[in-house]
């Protein structure tokens, strides 16, 4: 089967030009000026099954969401999206590659922690899929399974909490042991970097003073607490002979501050943010009446629109102090879910879904200047690839790569909401917004799995990628 997107724009990082794409069978085999394709697929050689006419649109490689969790059991119930509902939702926003996040918890054998996750994805993925694996109980046996997965199973970046006491957390000795071990095999340590400790001290002030609305969940994680924690990885880092650290969710001013001042010494370090940062705010959202927002209690939590989070978060992914948009997609319903921190802001299930709108909802940057096309995908696609070891399979046009494509209309427009998103979730984060741009048609490994707004794919085809290690190291 050969695939011709004809006459489109292709953004890559390196810059934007109208080319044809050629694809056989699983792979771009050609990127063309198109005064030369017809010379070219006039060769007997080559017979072309389907032609996608894509001019006066963007091609770009498929999404790879770096950060979601799908099924992530949590605060006694589990993220709503499966890998069926979640990687289709994906497909449906133009993410072709989702990371997700295996999880060991204190006390279980990581190994175990592994195979349960395959269990859950097997069969079940609309789209390519791969691993992190969260360690939620550093010990010796820990460490050396650490060594394993990278050396077999592919898994090349290890999630630790400073956050969440008493479930994922783990101290700054567990910390440094494992960023030693990371920096001896290669492996990214990505962190969760909240003081915990202290943030269950407010939590707990504010509960006994009867403060148990959603809002004070941003309250008792103040920046200065994710500046901190964020700040102290970088030490810790720094002590294990510049282990590359990736800081995820950063949402605050103060722990991006931290970050750049790392990156202008030239360290490994990284982080990423999401849409729920750029967009959303403590009071606009977290802040809404009664219990509504508790659609919004995710950590780190949403910041202050009265400081300049929004607008710093925006100069970091310009400048690349930040390099990476994820989504940290964790839907949970309102109803049975949500609810049940009702009167108890701590027992609210932490998490926002947006899988289907990362690609749509960075596309804005560009449609408001604050980021050029070229950004856009390298945010998106080129940089996730690069920092989680799956380039130049995934992330970019070029010949040789998976056809993973986006074909984008910037003239068309997207109304995000719960009657229209595809995700398992009774409410939207982003109710109503209007983008401008469209996802057209998604190409997974050169099959169409959605055209105009129809799905062609089917659970299943999406297959597990084993991943390098990051191109990033110095
Ligand atoms: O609120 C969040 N972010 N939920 C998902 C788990 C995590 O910490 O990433
Ligand atoms: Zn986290
Ligand atoms: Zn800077
Ligand atoms: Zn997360």
């Amino acid at each position: 089967m050969s695939l011709l997107v004809k006459g489109g724009t292709v953004v890559g990082p390196t810059g934007t030009r109208v080319a044809d794409v050629l694809v056989e069978g699983e792979k771009i085999v050609a990127v063309l000026d198109p005064a030369l394709t017809s010379t070219i697929i006039a060769t007997p050689a080559i017979t072309v099954d389907e032609v996608i006419d894509a001019s006066g649109k963007y091609v770009i490689p498929g999404g790879i969401d770096a950060h979601t969790h799908m099924e992530l059991p949590f605060g006694g119930t589990a993220a709503s999206d499966t890998f069926d509902t979640g990687t289709r939702a994906a497909a449906y926003g133009g993410t072709t590659t989702i990371i997700d996040f295996a999880v060991q918890r204190t006390g279980e054998v990581v190994q175990d922690g592994l195979a349960a996750w395959h269990a859950k994805a097997e069969g079940e993925c609309h789209v390519d899929y791969a691993f992190h694996m969260i360690l939620g109980g550093v010990d010796a046996d820990a460490l050396k399974a650490m060594d394993q997965l990278v050396a077999d199973e592919g898994i090349t970046s290890f999630k630790l909490f400073m956050a969440y006491p008493g479930v994922f957390y783990s101290d700054d000795g567990q910390i440094l042991r494992a960023m030693q071990t990371a920096r001896e095999n290669g492996a990214m340590i990505m962190m969760h970097a909240e003081n915990g400790i202290a943030i269950d001290v407010l939590v707990q002030q504010a509960i006994a003073k009867g403060q148990t609305d959603p809002i004070y969940h941003g309250i008792t994680r103040p920046a200065a607490l994710e500046a901190e924690a964020t700040n102290r990885a970088i030490a810790l880092a720094e002590v294990a002979q510049d282990c590359p650290l990736y800081i995820v969710h950063l949402s605050a001013s103060q722990a991006l501050e931290k970050v750049a001042e790392a990156r202008h010494e030239g360290r490994n370090v990284f982080a990423e943010t999401c849409p729920q940062y750029l967009y959303l705010t403590l009071e606009d959202q977290l802040g809404a009446p009664g219990f509504e927002g508790a659609k919004w209690v995710c950590s780190t939590p949403l910041r202050s629109k009265h400081e300049s989070h929004q607008r710093d978060l925006w100069k970091g992914l310009r400048n690349n102090e930040l390099a990476i948009v994820s989504t940290d997609h964790c839907p949970f319903c309102m109803k049975d879910q949500k609810e049940l921190g009702l009167g108890d802001f701590s027992k609210i299930p932490n998490g926002i879904g947006g899988v289907e709108h990362r690609v749509d909802l960075v596309y804005q940057g560009v449609v408001d200047g604050k980021l050029s096309l070229e950004r856009w995908v390298e945010t998106i696609a080129t940089t996730p690839a690069r920092m989680f070891g799956l380039y130049p399979q995934k992330g970019i046009v070029q010949p040789g790569s998976d056809a993973d494509l986006v074909i984008y209309d910037p003239n068309g427009t997207t109304r995000i909401g719960v009657a229209t998103h595809h995700m398992n979730m009774d409410h939207s984060a982003y109710e109503g917004v209007e983008i401008k741009g469209r996802v057209g048609t998604v190409v997974s490994r050169g099959e169409v799995i959605v055209a105009d707004g129809n799905y062609h794919g089917r659970k299943g085809r999406g297959k597990f990628l084993k991943r390098g290690l990051s191109s990033y190291l110095m």
